[in-house]
């Protein structure tokens, strides 16, 4: 941790700055302190706007983990700043933990039937970014009606899910109802990513669990955090997960008919006007 502190330096940022130009070589890894920033990809000479960093976020990792060129253009539209991390350090601290990982998880990952439309190598960029988080028996793991920031895959142990019916009054007025439990090599958390809409349903774990997560929940001291644990944000779980997402989809149909048996409805958990 010392040597990232050491390291990081401060770098201020102009509206309109380009801070990262497609298709150059990588020198820094970024870790946003404020600001917003635009992410261009270019498709055939055509830039588009793919997505936002709004306060919060980092960029820059994959020229630096794969040595590629820069894969998108990042362009601040206000004034802000970032923390950036030269290469040389990025790719002695951050690599060799991914290896560590990948022989940690590998074998893991590709026994996941969910992750099977992926490519052995892209299968691996998703073990480069995620994070083991450990929940004690009860404890909650997502809450209903919350932002999402990351999705999980269930390493060992069991997770329930539970939902409160939607009603005339507040959500928390009502009982919780269990829906389902999960255990190793399950996912859930994804429908919130999928659908941009708050969290459906509840977690909970049922004994000691042990989840791999994709998160870009930073903490105030979360650039350490991020740069330490190589965490997922919802960028990168587009980019990675994007093969997955029509069998993330799918899975939609599934959770709808549940419902529709539980509680007679199927609460327009993918209804992007609900
Ligand atoms: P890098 O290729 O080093 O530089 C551009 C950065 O933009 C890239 O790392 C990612 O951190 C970030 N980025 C965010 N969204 C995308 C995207 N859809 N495709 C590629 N890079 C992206
Ligand atoms: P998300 O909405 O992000 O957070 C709660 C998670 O519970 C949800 O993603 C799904 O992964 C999971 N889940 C399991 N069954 C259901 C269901 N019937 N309806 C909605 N979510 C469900």
């Amino acid at each position: 941790m010392s040597q990232v502190l050491d390291a990081m330096f401060e770098k201020s940022v102009e509206g309109g700055e380009h801070v990262i130009d497609q298709g150059d070589d990588g020198d820094n890894f970024y870790v946003i302190d404020w600001g917003t920033y635009d992410i261009y990809v270019k498709c055939e000479g055509v830039g588009r706007c793919v997505g936002t960093y709004d306060n919060r976020g980092s960029f820059g990792e994959l020229a630096l983990m794969y040595n590629t060129p820069r894969a998108a253009t990042i362009i601040a539209t206000s004034p802000g700043a970032v923390w950036g991390l030269d290469r040389v350090t990025f790719r002695r601290i951050i690599v060799k933990n991914n290896a560590k990982k990948r022989r940690m998880y590998e074998s893991f990952i590709e026994s996941l039937p969910f992750l099977k439309s992926l490519e052995l190598s892209e299968r691996l960029k998703v073990v480069d970014v995620i994070g083991t988080k450990i929940y004690k028996d009860g404890e909650q793991i997502i809450a209903q009606g919350d932002m999402a920031d990351c999705f999980f895959i269930i390493e060992s142990g069991e997770v329930k899910i539970t939902m409160k019916r939607k009603g005339k009054q507040d959500v928390d007025e009502n009982e919780a109802v269990e829906i389902t439990r999960y255990t190793r090599g399950q996912y859930f958390g994804e429908l919130a990513l999928v659908t941009n809409k708050p969290r459906a349903a509840s977690a909970f774990a049922l004994g000691t669990v042990k989840c791999l997560a994709s998160s870009c929940r930073i903490p105030s001291i979360g650039f350490l955090f991020f740069v330490l644990d190589s965490v997922m944000d919802v960028q990168a779980f587009e980019r990675l997960l994007g093969p997955c997402m029509e069998i993330m989809k799918r899975n939609i149909a599934n959770y709808e008919e549940q419902l529709v048996a539980l509680f007679g409805t199927n609460m327009d958990i993918a209804d992007p006007s609900a």
